[in-house]
């Protein structure tokens, strides 16, 4: 399947060339867009050497309307990590930056796999839950999080479920 997999700005981004690996060992294409505050915490030629395509992290795009190509080539959607605020974006139709607009321009009979991320109160957080909520009512897809020891010294759930298990739930 052609995957774009978007990554948000938490700390289970450093996971991602993982699970681009992961998907390209099941026999997925997968093309990355990086939100600005991802690109902060793992580096984009390692998205690209992993997934042998360009990286993309930014609607102004030379020659190109990203947001409306990448969801036409795609076949399917990964958010991973899926910080709350993306999950508040997404649910709520906020589209400021390339992947919430493609996000939105992607066609609804594509499916969507969101994998959450984040601190356990963060997680536990009513307007996280409802968000959430609304985006799997709509169609949406969720993978984890899973209980752990988190980035943040806490223990508890919130953590990204394994890269594997991302790849196995994704097909
Ligand atoms: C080091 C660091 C780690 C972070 N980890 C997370 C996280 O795991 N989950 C989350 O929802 N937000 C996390 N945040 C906060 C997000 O980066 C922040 O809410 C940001 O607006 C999310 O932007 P995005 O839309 O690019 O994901 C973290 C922030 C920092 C500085």
């Amino acid at each position: 399947m052609r995957l774009v997999l978007g990554i948000g700005g938490g700390i289970a981004a450093y996971k991602t060339p993982d699970l681009v690996r992961r998907l390209r060992e099941r026999g997925h294409e997968v093309r990355c867009v990086l939100t600005a505050n991802g690109s902060r915490l793992v580096a984009k030629d390692a998205l690209a050497t992993v997934s042998g395509a360009a990286v993309r992290d930014s609607l102004w795009h030379e020659g190109g309307i990203e947001h409306i190509d990448l969801p036409r080539w795609a076949e399917g959607l990964v958010v991973a990590p899926a910080t709350a605020d993306l999950l508040g974006k997404f649910a709520h139709g906020l589209a400021d930056d390339l992947l919430t607009t493609l996000f939105l321009a992607l066609e609804p009979a594509k499916p969507v796999w969101l994998c959450p991320a984040m601190n356990t109160v963060m997680w536990e957080k009513p307007q996280v839950q409802a968000n959430l909520r609304l985006l799997t009512e709509r169609g949406a897809r969720s993978i984890g999080p899973v209980g752990g020891n988190l980035a943040c010294g806490e223990t508890g759930m919130g953590a990204m479920s394994d890269p594997t298990a991302i790849a196995q739930a994704i097909g």
